[in-house]
């Protein structure tokens, strides 16, 4: 039995432990951790917002170890790799989305981004810098449609001098127009990143290795990542109109099918089946 005296004291020393452990991590926030966690991993993650690509990363440190938490940070996929128990939790929650592994991220700097993550989850849930993005957050409308694809398609230049996505994409109502190969076809991008405020984050600082440098400085302005949110999705929508399309298109072939399938059956029974009658009909006839 533990005295309660034992108690006491114990709770004691976890409270002035929690003291100093935020202290000192309130001290050690650096500029440093902040810009590159806001150039390499905003695009997928919140604290305190809500999943995006990957979890939300409020009070991450109490979820696991910070060594660990290192170590993923570092390499994420080795560790999924290797089989971790954790990490193929966390790969199933995100539906099988692996998290970019960041050439040159020092395990020093990893700790301090986890320093930063700490000091943002003390504060009340939504009100870390954060917790959200600076898309703005209304209905999308067909001129948005159109606005997106005309800077998708280079029609419109972007304000901070991005390139034209189809340099590098294409899309499923391109087709005749090209674009690029060097990246995947966009058609799915808009269900596969899971919809719009994760596509949003994701385009706000895309996670891609490709991509990162060429948009670093001339990344997408609110209003844009918006209208090519509302192009992309567009393109998915009607994607799968395409695909009921071709459902429908199945599904009335198999009708067809079937019913020349009948016709031909009805064909060779009604043969087969006067080629009985009559004989029996004539064989009846004698007898009457
Ligand atoms: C391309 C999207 C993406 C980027 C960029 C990204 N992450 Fe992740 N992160 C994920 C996903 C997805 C997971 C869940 C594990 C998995 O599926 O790989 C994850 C998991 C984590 C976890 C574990 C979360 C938990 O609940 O235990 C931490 C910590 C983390 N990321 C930190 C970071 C940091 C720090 C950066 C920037 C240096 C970063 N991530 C960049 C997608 C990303
Ligand atoms: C210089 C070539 C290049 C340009 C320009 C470019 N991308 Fe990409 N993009 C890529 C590559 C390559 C990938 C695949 C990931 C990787 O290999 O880094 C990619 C991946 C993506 C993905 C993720 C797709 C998925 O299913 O995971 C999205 C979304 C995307 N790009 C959107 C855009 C949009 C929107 C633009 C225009 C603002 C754009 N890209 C401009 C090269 C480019």
């Amino acid at each position: 039995m533990i005295s309660k005296q034992t108690l006491k004291k114990l709770a004691i020393l976890s409270a002035t432990f929690t003291f100093v452990a935020s202290a000192s991590a309130q001290r050690t926030v650096s500029d440093e951790a902040v810009s590159y966690y806001k150039a390499n991993c905003i695009s997928c993650h919140t604290v305190g917002g809500g999943s995006l690509v990957g979890p939300d990363l409020r009070d991450v440190s109490k979820r696991k170890d910070r060594a660990w938490l290192i170590r993923f940070i570092r390499n994420p996929k080795r560790m999924i790799d290797a089989g971790d128990p954790y990490a193929l939790k966390l790969l199933k929650e995100s539906k099988g989305q692996i998290m970019t592994t960041i050439p040159g991220l020092s395990a020093a700097m990893a700790g301090k981004i986890l320093d930063m993550i700490e000091v943002e989850s003390e504060l009340p849930k939504g009100k870390s810098r954060f917790a959200g993005l600076s898309i703005p957050d209304r209905p999308l409308t067909p001129e948005d449609i159109t606005a997106g694809r005309d800077l998708f398609l280079g029609r419109t230049a972007f304000t901070r001098g991005g390139p034209a996505c189809v340099a590098c994409h294409t899309a499923s109502d391109l087709t005749g127009l090209g674009g690029g190969t060097l990246g995947p076809d966009l058609t799915a991008a808009f269900a596969r990143l899971e919809g719009r405020k994760a596509l949003g984050a994701w385009l706000s600082a895309p996670p891609s290795l490709v991509m990162q440098p060429v948009f670093k400085d001339h990344g997408l302005e609110g209003e844009e990542i918006l209208q090519v949110v509302a192009y992309l999705k567009n393109v998915a929508e009607s994607g799968d109109a395409k695909a009921e399309d071709m459902t429908l298109a199945f599904l009335l072939c198999g009708v067809g099918g079937a019913a020349v399938f009948l016709v031909i059956c009805d064909f060779a029974w009604r043969r087969r089946y006067r080629s009985v009658r009559r004989p029996l009909v004539n064989k009846s006839g004698t007898h009457v």
